[in-house]
This record gives structure tokens, sequence and C-alpha cells, in this order.
């Protein structure tokens, strides 16, 4: 490998924009984006102009991406259903990949990733880009340093007006049930599963309702979940695309105490016999893209395994996946099986 690591973009629309090519951008000394991918031209043409890849290093089609044997590793930017096979083609072309989440539409398509992980020495890391904040960053800290005692409860609430209201999707995908493979759940719920996880281990059981409360739309756009951890604690998700401003963030109970993780404002913590005051962490809100890329190209480097990597994103469809049989059945599902 060069000096720098050399980037790939397959998908030029909002998250390669915003998230990726930004992230990226920030990492002079380590990374460099020398070409993009993508069938839409006006997308295409926008991003490389951006940050200067000339035409020469734009593809229409990511398999000419992937022939360059000058890329180490690619971002997947792309809707939800193209995950599975461009992962796995990138993964043969001997590519690193970064996979937007969720890693793929089912679990069938999710195994077939991990197995191609598992048969080369590249990194799949999934984006979860929550994990990158520095608001969860520090409260995972707090909770492993014992600052609220033993975890017993957690509440997480991801929702907003969906992706063409809050969220600047470019393309007409995310409410085509075979394109996006879910709705809100999906979408957000993966973000909020993965956290929970993040923050308190695995989950042994989910209990799940999903519905279509607002959106004229053939998916869902809202869901509830609750859940049971391995580590005898119990959560509860909420997750939307239907919401108008609100609560967004979560919240911890341990047996000593309490963090209030609200994105909006500084982490909040109260603990049991310190003078039961709120004290606020000002930590400096860091820029999540940019260290979820930098966290990327460092364990290309370093040769180690991501944070978020293949077995979580595969964990995290198949809580997923969980969640919306329990909502057709009306029953709990348990992942002990
Ligand atoms: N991590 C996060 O918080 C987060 C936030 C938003 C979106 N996402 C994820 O990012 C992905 C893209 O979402 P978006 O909002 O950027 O959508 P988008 O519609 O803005 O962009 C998708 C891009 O993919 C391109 N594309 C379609 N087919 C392609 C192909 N065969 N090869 C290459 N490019 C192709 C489209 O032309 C478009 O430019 C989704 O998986 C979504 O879930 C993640």
């Amino acid at each position: 490998m060069q000096d720098k690591v050399r980037i790939g973009i397959i998908g030029c629309g909002a998250i390669a924009k915003h998230t990726h090519m930004h992230g990226y951008s920030k990492l002079n000394e380590k990374a460099e984006v020398v070409a993009l991918a993508d069938p839409l031209q006006s997308n295409l043409r926008a991003l490389g102009a951006l940050h200067s890849v000339d035409t020469q290093n734009q593809y229409s089609t990511y398999q000419e991406l992937l022939r360059r044997d000058d890329i180490d590793a690619v971002s997947i930017c792309t809707p939800n259903y193209l995950h599975a096979p461009q992962t796995i083609d990138a993964l043969r072309a001997g590519k690193h990949v970064l996979c937007e989440k969720p890693m793929a539409t089912n679990i069938e398509a999710a195994k077939a990733m991990v197995q191609a992980a598992e048969k080369t020495d590249r990194l799949l890391m999934v984006g979860f880009t929550h994990r990158y904040m520095q608001h969860n960053q520090t409260a995972q800290q707090l909770i492993k340093q014992g600052s609220i005692g033993k975890p017993f409860m957690m509440r997480v609430r991801f929702a907003h007006d969906g992706p063409y209201n809050s969220w600047a999707a470019t393309t007409d995908w995310f409410f085509r049930p075979e394109q996006a493979g879910g709705g809100a759940l999906l979408d957000m719920g993966i973000h909020a599963l993965d956290i929970c996880r993040f923050m308190l281990g695995d989950i042994a059981q989910v209990f799940g309702h999903v519905g279509t409360f607002v959106k004229d739309i053939p998916v869902e756009d809202s869901a509830i979940v609750s859940l049971a951890f391995e580590n005898d604690a119990a959560g509860y998700i909420e997750v939307g695309w239907s919401s108008k401003k609100g609560v967004l963030g979560l919240e911890i109970y341990g047996s000593e105490g309490t963090l209030i993780v609200d994105y909006t404002t500084p982490i909040r913590l109260h603990q049991s016999g310190a003078g039961q005051e709120w004290v606020e962490i000002t930590d400096a809100v860091n820029d999540a893209a940019v260290c979820e890329m930098e966290h990327f190209v460092d364990c290309i480097v370093q040769g180690v395994q991501p944070s978020a990597n293949q077995l979580d994103g595969f964990t995290a469809v198949l809580l997923a996946e969980a969640v919306y049989q329990s909502a057709q059945t009306g029953s709990a599902v348990s992942l002990r099986d």
C-alpha cells in the first residue's frame, strides 16, 4: 500500500457527499478518494466536481472502478439492495469495504457477505455512524467505568420526518420495498439496535410493533421495539420517519445512576451519593463522519478489525428481521436459538 489509503466511492448520493466524501476529505495525510462510480451522471459529476475527482476517474459502473488495482478500499453508498452484491464483488476484487447500513435487505444476503469477508484478509466495516458520535463514545466509557453502576434499562429514540424531508436523499428508492428491504425500522431501527448492543451488549429477545401511521408509503414509517439483553437488562426503542421535532437520543439507567444522552444537549449524568445534582458532561462535539472514516482507514493500516464489522452488521439485520417477525406474529422472538 502507498502512503495514503486510496479510496473509491460507489454511489454518489446524499450519504456519499455528506458523510463519506466529507470524512475522507479531512484525512489529507491518511487517505485520498481517487475514483467514483454512479450510473446517475448528475450525482457522479457533482460529487467529482466538489472534491476534484476528475472525469477520467468517474465511472458509470462500479465494476469498472473495482477493476483498478491502485484502489485499496471502497465505500459502498448505494440503495440497500445493492450492498450485498457490490460488497461481495469488492471483497473478491481485493478491496477493503466500508458498507453503509443496513448491511443487507435480508439475512441470507447478510450471511453471504459475512462468508465473502471470511474468505479474504480484507476488512468489512458497516456504517453504524452513531458509534462514532462523541456523545456515544463518552457514554460507553462512563458505563464501562461503572459511573452508573449496573445498567438495567435503556431507551433509544431516533426519529425524524423521513428520507426526503429530514434527510436529503437524492434518488427515489427509500419507499420501494424491493430496493429498501423495509422502512423506518430497517433504516433507523438498525442504528438503534446496534447502539443498544454497543452500550449494553448482546440482545436475547425482541418484541416489535411496526406501522405506517402518517405517510402514504408501502413500508412502515414507525416502529417500537422492546428488548431483553443477555446481560439481565431491558430496553425500549422508538424509531420513525413521520416525526416532527422531538427527543433524539438515549437514556440509560443503572443501579447507581442515570445517563441522559440527548443529541442536542451535553450528556447529563446523575450519580446516587454524589450530592444528587445532575452533572453536564461538556465533551467537545466531534465530527462523527470524520471519526468514522478515520477509524476505517486506521483499521486498514493497522490490520485490525473495526468497531462495527461484518458480524455486527449481520447481527443488526438478524435483529431487525426478528422484530418484523414479532410484529407479524404478535409474539416475542428469541435470538438464543
Ligand atoms: N449511516 C447513516 O446514518 C446513513 C444515513 C443516510 C443514508 N444511509 C445509507 O446510505 C445509503 C444511500 O443512501 P442515500 O441517502 O445516500 O441515497 P441516495 O439516493 O441519495 O444515493 C444513492 C446513490 O446510489 C446511486 N446508485 C444507484 N445504483 C447504483 C449502482 N448500481 N452503482 C453505483 N451507484 C448506484 C444512485 O444513483 C444515487 O446517486 C443507504 O444504504 C442508506 O441506508 C446511511
